[in-house]
């Protein structure tokens, strides 16, 4: 890939991750920058021994936990040493160094192209891609931006629907001559139809043969564009409330767009599960607000002030808080797209609580009940389950279309078991050995067809659907260094929490470190393994521990699941987490605070390389990796946001990937394979 030639801009003034101010303004809303939107009392282990739950029975719960045969066995036995160049099935190959390269870089061996760009034609009707004369009409019928998560549902052999969705845009780097003060309706419109959601067809390119390599299909029969602008459907009991309805939907059940798609998951039945998660930088005016309960919930959801970045409510007055109050409650939702059927109106499942929703991943429970796990993407908030009322049932797509609409909504409560003098923030080891404990899933809301049953004292249940985080306030759930994506290991049924960060922790009145949560200002984040009671994903009670401390493997407050330290790539702020058919942990980090570019690192989490962690992939500086994707034979990555600099600008551009020359960068998806056919990490 070609270099820039330009004077590389400041990067990180001030920040305590490598993400760029102009990242954090544009895909968060400067999320970090405001004060903590938790400001409940929190919950601690005083706190809950007062409440009435003895820490000896929280101890006998994670006692059971680990000592139960799944329980020991599946969190798996500390390595023993290695030799560096021996490593777990399906990730023999060498690390990718630390770098700051305008490209991406994989393993010696591997190959990668670009699969999608930003603005690339899915249908021929579309236009070529050209910057300085985007229209709304064609950004509709293209890539979108920002790609974020992407998912592959199989069609016949080699021949895949891929999902991907597009987090957000940043139009100081899209447009020519762009006014942040005063974007024209052209701008926002094209705005609008670069976020929302891509599905299309792509097709291995040597079919018969072992090769990794895709290329995405023009005109595939499943091709579609979802934007900000079309029809979406809320489902569940919220649907029809009073804090949904607005001017232009007096039923409350018929939404335009979803915004700020994070990461997701597939469900057994073959859909698309998509969060939306930061949505509250897109709504203006909440400063026009007057009902002190009203704006204690905006401000609970990071809403305040007036003029949004975008300026959205210049050109569509549901955008201004003072004028539609209530279209921000239709948003902040899990959606769930079919893939397989284009003219489908996706449904945003009220059911699964409103919050900052990174991801959902769904995994069967006993019975064939469904377990959708979540987290809530902000510092000191809260990891989430959601339990089904029925079961799932092979080839019946109409039943398996309610499972997400019925089922009890949970929040989880961790408890360590060392001494709380032992968690002094250092991440020093207890004396146990181990940041581990046990935990119990707290019950907010029952959803069903005759509505939302709260569990919740002092809220309705549909108030604890609308306004979770306050449902999880007033249970004093455990506080969070900003829960990620959470995947169960396919093959061990080992939950992993990926918490990416939290420099606030510790600091001034926040809260400070926990057994959970053990490093005081938190900049690199931690991995937590997750085990239910029994192995059993109903259950209301689990045993957890610590799988990694990240950062820079010389730094003492690091911790790879007890492996050798000078034989791990360094790895800081884990984000969305994927398996590979070996049952290895695949992580991609969003602001690596090392100062180097983003990656993606796969680590064996049992067996004698437990805690390797090897990086495999890095983005283009400025970027971040997203999406991942890890199959025998490919490793797909979404590049998001490159050339995202503070002070960059379209005529003044930081990076030219992927196109290079004079280019603008263009987010896109990348695959990577082996030219030789030999399968991924062997
Ligand atoms: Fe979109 Fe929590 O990252
Ligand atoms: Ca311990
Ligand atoms: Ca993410």
């Amino acid at each position: 890939m070609p270099t820039s030639p330009r004077k590389l801009l400041p990067l990180l003034p001030n920040h305590s991750s490598n993400r760029s101010p102009m990242t954090c303004l544009y895909r968060c809303g400067d999320a970090c920058f405001h004060e903590v939107p938790n400001a409940s009392a929190g919950a601690y282990l005083g706190d809950i021994i007062a409440a009435g739950l003895s820490r000896r029975s929280l101890l006998k719960v994670g006692a059971v936990v680990a000592v139960a045969g799944a329980g020991a066995a599946a969190l798996g036995a500390q390595p023993a040493s290695a030799a560096p160049n021996r490593a777990a099935r399906g990730l023999a190959f060498t690390p990718v160094a630390p770098n700051s390269e305008h490209a991406v870089t994989v393993p010696e061996g591997y190959t990668s192209k670009v699969l999608v760009r930003w603005g690339d034609p899915l249908f021929s009707d579309a236009p070529e891609f050209d910057p300085e004369n985007q229209t709304a009409a064609g950004q509709a019928r293209q890539f979108g931006y920002n790609n974020d998560h992407l998912d592959l549902f199989e069609i016949r052999r080699d021949e895949h629907v891929m999902v991907i969705n597009h987090e957000y845009t940043n139009e100081e780097i899209m447009f020519p001559g762009y006014d942040p003060a005063a974007p024209t309706q052209e701008q926002v419109e094209i705005a609008w139809a670069a976020h929302g959601l891509t599905v299309v067809g792509v097709t291995g390119a040597a079919r018969g043969r072992p090769s990794g390599e895709l290329t995405t299909v023009v005109d595939h029969r499943l091709n579609r564009r979802l934007t900000a602008t079309t029809e979406f459907r809320l489902s569940g009991p919220v649907v029809g409330s009073d804090y949904v309805k607005t001017a232009a939907d007096p039923r409350g059940r018929d939404v335009l767009g979803t915004l700020n798609n994070c990461a997701g998951g597939i469900t057994p039945w073959n859909t698309w599960l998509t969060a939306e998660e930061n949505f509250n930088q897109y709504f203006a005016n909440a400063d026009a607000v007057t009902d002190p309960v009203v704006r204690e919930r905006l401000r609970r959801y990071g809403l305040g002030g007036g003029a949004s970045q975008r300026k959205w409510e210049a050109y569509d007055s549901r955008f201004d808080l003072g004028q539609e109050p209530n279209e921000v409650n239709r948003f902040g939702w899990i959606v769930e797209v079919d893939p397989f059927d284009p003219e489908s109106t996706p449904r945003k499942r009220t059911a699964l609580g409103r919050f900052k929703h990174e991801a959902a991943n769904v995994h069967l429970g006993q019975h064939n009940h469904v377990v959708a796990y979540m987290g809530d993407d902000e510092r000191f908030d809260y990891l989430y389950k959601f339990v089904s009322r029925d079961q799932f049932r092979r080839n019946d797509p109409e039943h398996n279309d309610t499972l997400l609409d019925n089922g009890t909504l949970y929040v989880a409560r961790f408890t360590g078991n060392s001494p709380a003098e032992e968690i002094d923030g250092s991440g020093t080891l207890p004396s146990d050995g181990a940041f581990d404990g046990a935990g119990e899933w707290i019950p907010l809301v029952t959803s069903d067809e005759r509505g939302a049953t709260s569990h919740v004292e002092g809220m309705t249940g549909i108030e604890v659907l609308v306004f979770t985080r306050q449902a999880g306030d007033a249970v004093q759930a455990t506080k969070m260094d900003r829960p990620e994506d959470v995947e169960t290991n396919p093959l061990t049924g080992v939950l992993y929490v990926a918490l990416t960060n939290n420099s606030n922790r510790g600091t001034g009145t926040n809260p400070g470190p926990d057994e959970t949560n053990p490093r005081s200002t938190n900049r690199h984040g931690h991995v937590i393994e997750l085990l239910e009671t029994g192995n059993d994903p109903l259950a209301l009670a689990f045993g957890w521990r610590i799988f990694l401390l990240c950062g820079d493997p010389n730094d003492p407050s690091t911790y790879f699941a007890g492996y050798d330290k000078s034989q791990v790539s360094p790895i800081s702020c884990p984000d969305n987490v994927t398996f590979d058919p070996y049952g290895n942990l695949w992580i991609s980090t969003d602001g690596n605070a090392l100062g180097t570019n983003d990656g993606l690192f796969g680590v064996a989490v049992d067996g004698e390389y437990r805690g390797q962690v090897k990086q495999f992939l890095t983005v283009p500086t400025s970027a971040e990796t997203c999406g991942p994707k890890v199959t025998e034979t490919r490793v797909l990555v979404c590049v998001q946001h490159p050339g995202e600099a503070s002070g960059a600008s379209f005529e003044n551009q930081f990076s030219h990937w992927p196109d290079g020359g004079t280019s603008v960068p263009r987010p896109s998806v990348v695959v990577a394979w082996r030219p030789d056919g030999i399968r991924i990490g062997r």
